[in-house]
């Protein structure tokens, strides 16, 4: 770990964990360890701490974003599902006051109705959908910029 101050937390919601096996054509080949360890590795070029953490459970991701709420001054989450209907999950985002960018790796809006609204989005700075992994990179590189760098 570098002696950056700067840090930020990368939550993976529910399903995620099967990347790379799960439904390859809408969310590639590569599993979420691999695109975890493309985002720490960014994060070292970047002098940015990162902290990846998946679960399937709603729970579990409220109290990870509680506990986080000092050590992060930046959320990356892909919330899956609970996108879609968690006020708990928006609650809880709401809540740390910290610059939260949604990632979604498949195009939502390009899919089923009920994928086309997110309740996160409310209490995020901006959201990144359809561009696979990639997405991840993209928000690190936009929250290093627009609130690490400001600090
Ligand atoms: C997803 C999109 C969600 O609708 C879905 O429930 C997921 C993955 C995405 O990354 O494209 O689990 O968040």
């Amino acid at each position: 770990m570098s002696d950056s101050n700067k840090n930020v937390l990368v939550l993976n919601g529910p399903n995620l964990n099967l990347l790379g096996f799960r439904e390859p054509e809408l969310y590639g080949h590569r599993t979420l360890s691999e695109i975890e360890e493309d985002i720490v590795a960014l994060g070292k070029e970047l002098d940015v701490n990162v902290r990846t953490l998946q679960s399937n459970s709603e729970g579990q991701l409220i109290d990870w974003i509680q506990e986080n709420r000092r050590w992060a001054q930046g959320i990356i989450i892909n919330p899956g599902a609970f996108a879609h209907y968690s006020y708990a999950l928006q609650d809880a985002l709401a809540s740390v006051r910290i610059p939260v960018i949604e990632v979604h790796m498949s195009n939502v809006h390009a899919r089923e109705e009920f994928r086309h609204k997110s309740v996160i989005s409310a209490v995020t700075v901006g959201q990144i959908v359809g561009l696979g992994s990639a997405g991840y990179l993209l928000a690190l590189r936009a929250i290093k910029e627009l609130y690490l760098d400001a600090q």
